[in-house]
């Protein structure tokens, strides 16, 4: 078992995620929103942020992984594709954490392609010193240095995604 330390704790993280609907509420005043969810680490950030967003709401989910041993090609695997149509509704795509931005990179490009009416990005961690791909994201919980984190979602090798907090494996 890994010794995990505290790097952001529950309250933190929900008072940040609050902030965050706030603005999503202020941002899309009358408008329907399709919050997308990457599963399956964006499920504890889709729902604390959508149970706080007062707006009419719909949730879909896709579910993608990197090709394993390629990392520098950037190929991304479809795993689990929409069910729902998001043509001329406002999306907002929902992930864990951005990394290299590769991930959303592609899917920000396959999502513009079936035509929504906007598509924005929320995600609750970002990692800017590891970027590759240039990407606008529009909401961010947390910007954090480069340190594996796991639980609100996150996870090492399947396990941790259940964790209230953010925490780093020692
Ligand atoms: P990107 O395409 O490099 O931005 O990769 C983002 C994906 O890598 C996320 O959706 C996570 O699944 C995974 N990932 C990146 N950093 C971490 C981390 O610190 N802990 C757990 N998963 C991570
Ligand atoms: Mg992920």
């Amino acid at each position: 078992m890994e010794n995990i330390n505290v790097l952001i704790n529950e309250s933190r993280i929900e008072k940040r995620i609050e902030e965050i609907a706030m603005q999503i509420e202020r941002d899309y005043i009358d408008e329907e929103i399709v919050f997308l969810g990457i599963l399956k680490g964006s499920v504890p950030f889709l729902w604390e942020l959508s149970k706080r967003v007062h707006n009419k709401v719909k949730f879909e989910f896709i579910e993608v992984s990197s090709y394993e041993g390629t990392e520098s090609t950037g190929k991304i695997k479809m795993n689990k594709d929409l069910t729902g149509k998001i043509e001329d509704k406002n999306v907002i795509i929902v992930e864990d954490i951005i990394d290299t931005g590769r991930t959303l990179t592609y899917l920000k490009e396959y999502l513009l392609s079936q035509n929504p009416k906007s598509l924005k990005i929320a995600t609750l961690l970002s990692k800017p010193s590891r970027r590759i791909m240039e990407l606008d994201v529009d909401y961010i919980g947390f910007k954090i240095e480069d340190k594996f984190v796991v639980g609100f979602g996150l996870d090492y090798n399947q396990e941790y995604r259940n964790l209230p907090y953010i925490g780093y494996i020692e």
